[in-house]
């Protein structure tokens, strides 16, 4: 395969997003981030120099397996050593779905797969230090299939949603880290493409912080078709906190991918997207060509406070900046979750083009995800821990035995007690800090059920959409209320269930996910809402420790490794 060299820069820099000027995390200059483009096959490489004059960062390359490299999934305490103020880090990784396999020395022969084609298909990177996705970096990352499409059009638009806030994404944390605890709040808008609208007559005139309406930076983002076309559309969400539905007016969609997987087909007149998922929808341009069409995205599964995020569908050759004439359809009720589960239940792997899961797993988990107290400190918990990163990466820890690095304990595979009523707070609501890893063993076929329940708050369930590294999972089944292990896995969808990278968790409900652990590394595993990692709801999995080769000692820098690697420079 080819090798596509790309030299970034990142950097905050002055922007209006919304036409609110704040400070965003740019790279080269550029928010949101350069798209970066592959074949199926060939490899990225990264070298990224941290300006920032006061944080850290990394990159993550959200859905890529980063098999045999899995130092660089870009993730800080876990893959990697953060990348400091001035230095600069090379991510190299390739796009390939491969299996890997090993000699009898160890080594790693990786084997292509007959559908390896098959990784084709819709990402994104964002950062995954902090808070930093919130503060805009992140950007597109599309895979191109060696051979043909089971679809076609005559031309392709991406766009990445977000929800969007004018306090920077260190104030939030801050926030989210005090007692008392500071909610981040609902988002002041939704953006389509990195451009939203907020209502500038609203901003009080002492703000540091000027809002111009007419910013050439806050024009709504402009999709172009021609009459009579279809296009294939990406999108892909790296919303902070929010649930979110698309639609374009006057237009289906046929959902054909997602998160890299082609679908069964499925025509619709709207989509939830959830923070971290990402999906192409074929488009024709078939309505009345003498007028421009709004692409519209509302928040879903909390009360909604965000204004409608409008993008244009531009006919040409009628200008850009001609508005549509009406205003767009309403998204379903933000709390219709019916409608969003029958819809995510009707997404299913397109026949004879993806791989069918095991008939059985060797371990279930079953992860009851709770939002508790730690010493006053507001967290989510998984089986009662609260994951708190470790100061040395795990995959470096785990591959060197380095002691002392983080808790050698492992966390529980099933929440207790068994009879935990999620239909109410937590009767007691502290949990404990953990970072203990779930250590898998190498292709061991694990089924992970997540089993939601209420907050804090009477009567409150959230949203979660749990998102995976490292692996694809297959997402088995959706249900209402407990789990129920002797009856459930009887429902499973083991015919054609989506090989998905990210999967809802609904209200009291549970999702029943199943994938093969056989990419060697240190894994994590967790909520795609910002706050929601920050706040401790996480796991950590790892396997095939023995099998990780050589990590450069370049994302060794830190923590206990930094004593046992760097004493000799
Ligand atoms: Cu897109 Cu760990 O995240
Ligand atoms: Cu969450």
């Amino acid at each position: 395969g080819k090798v596509h060299y790309h030299k970034w820069k990142i950097n905050y820099q002055s922007w209006a997003p919304d036409c609110m000027q704040v400070q965003v995390i740019s790279i080269n200059g550029k928010y949101p981030g350069p798209t970066v483009r592959a074949q199926v096959g060939d490899t990225i490489v990264v070298e990224l120099e941290n300006q920032m004059p006061t944080e850290n960062v990394v990159v993550h390359w959200h859905g890529i397996r980063q098999i045999g490299t899995p130092w660089n999934d870009g993730t800080p305490s876990m893959s990697q050593c953060a990348i400091n103020s001035g230095e600069t880090y090379i991510y190299r990784f390739v796009v390939e779905k491969v299996i890997p396999m090993f000699d009898k020395y160890g080594g790693l022969v990786v084997r292509r797969l007959d559908w390896s084609a098959l990784i084709a298909g819709t990402y994104f990177y964002h950062g995954h230090y902090g808070l930093q996705r919130s503060a805009g970096l992140y950007g597109s990352l599309i895979v191109d299939p060696a051979g043909k499409e089971p679809f076609s059009y005559d031309g392709e638009l991406s766009i990445i949603l977000n929800d969007w806030w004018h306090k920077s994404a260190y104030e939030q944390a801050i926030g989210l880290s005090s007692n008392p605890f500071v909610w981040v709040g609902e988002p002041h808008s939704l953006l389509i493409e990195g451009r939203g609208k907020f209502n500038c007559t609203t901003v009080s005139t002492d703000s540091s912080n000027t809002c111009n309406a007419t910013h050439s930076q806050c024009l709504p983002h402009v999709l172009i078709v021609k009459p009579g076309k279809t296009y294939r559309l990406r999108i892909a969400s790296v919303a902070s906190l929010s649930a979110l539905n698309f639609l374009i007016q006057g237009h289906k969609m046929t959902v054909v991918e997602a998160d890299g997987h082609y679908l069964e087909p499925v025509e619709v007149d709207n989509l939830d997207v959830y923070s971290g998922e990402s999906y192409s929808v074929l488009i024709t341009a078939n309505q009345d060509p003498a007028n421009n069409y709004w692409a519209a995205l509302n928040v879903r599964g909390r009360l909604p406070k965000t204004p409608t995020g409008l993008a244009i569908l531009n006919y040409l050759p009628n200008p850009s900046a001609e508005l549509p004439t009406s205003p767009p359809p309403a998204s379903p009720l933000w709390n219709d979750f019916a409608y969003s589960k029958a819809l995510a239940k009707k997404l299913v792997a397109l026949k004879g083009h993806e791989e069918v899961p095991p008939r059985q797993s060797h371990r279930q988990l079953v992860f009851l995800n709770t939002q508790n107290k730690i010493n006053g400190f507001l967290k989510w918990a998984i089986n009662n821990i609260s994951l708190v990163l470790p100061p040395t990466p795990y995959l470096a820890a785990m591959k060197y035995k380095i002691r002392n690095a983080y808790d050698t304990t492992p966390p529980p595979d099933v929440y207790a007690p068994r009879n935990y009523n999620i239909t109410v707070p937590p009767p007691n609501p502290n949990a404990t800090e953990g970072n203990g890893v779930y250590v898998l063993r190498m292709n061991s076929v694990v089924d992970v059920i997540l089993q939601n329940a209420n907050t804090l708050t009477p009567n409150n369930s959230e949203i979660h959409p749990w998102h995976l590294h490292g692996h694809d999972f297959w997402i088995l089944g959706y249900g209402d209320g407990v789990f129920d292990p002797a009856k459930d896995p009887k429902k499973y969808n083991l015919v054609n269930p989506p090989l998905r990278n990210t999967a809802a968790l609904f209200p009291y409900g549970w999702t029943a996910l199943r994938f093969k652990a056989d990419n060697p590394g240190v894994w994590a595993f967790h909520c795609h809402l910002e706050a929601h990692l920050f706040m401790g709801m996480g796991v950590m999995f790892a396997e095939g420790i023995e099998r990780v080769g050589r990590i450069p000692r370049s994302s060794m820098g830190c923590g206990l490794t930094r004593n046992k690697f760097m004493r000799h420079p």
